[in-house]
């Protein structure tokens, strides 16, 4: 297990009490869902930016090619993207993945970057 699982780990310790705590309280509002708010950011990020993503570059960043970003599994994806600061939320066209493949990455096509600018705008919208 590598020290980012066991943190993970750690974390879902930490935070399953707290979820099972609110769920359990009388005076919670029903239609608040703890859990829900919880994942949505990385919801959005597996509807859009993953699979552009898994399109274009898993072949490379998905099987050998660190940064490891687009494999199967989002969560770790998602991971690596952060861990790593490769996509700008606040100012997607100044991601790293955009002006990589806008300077010209491993003969990809510069459409992409504005495929994976416009899922990253997308991301940030439905993070907020
Ligand atoms: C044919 C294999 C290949 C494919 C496909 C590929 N890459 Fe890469 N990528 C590399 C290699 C090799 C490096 C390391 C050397 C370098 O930085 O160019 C790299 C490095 C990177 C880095 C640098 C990470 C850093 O920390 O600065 C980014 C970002 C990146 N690739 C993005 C992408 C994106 C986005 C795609 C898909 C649109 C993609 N790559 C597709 C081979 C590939």
């Amino acid at each position: 297990m590598t020290v980012k699982q066991k943190h993970y780990l750690l974390f879902l310790f930490l935070i399953i009490p707290v979820v099972a705590y609110q769920n359990c309280a009388d005076n919670m509002i029903p239609e608040h869902n703890t859990t829900a708010e919880l994942s949505s950011g990385s919801d959005a990020f597996s509807t859009t930016l993953f699979p552009v993503l898994r399109t274009n570059c898993s072949e490379c960043h998905g099987v050998f090619q660190q940064p490891m970003f687009a494999v199967s599994d989002p969560s770790q994806a998602l991971a690596t993207i952060t861990d790593r600061g490769l996509a700008n939320l606040n100012n997607p066209s100044a991601s790293t993945f955009v002006l990589k493949i806008r300077g010209g990455h491993s003969g990809k096509n510069v459409v992409i970057a504005d495929q994976i600018e416009a899922a990253i705008t997308a991301w940030a919208e439905q993070s907020n």
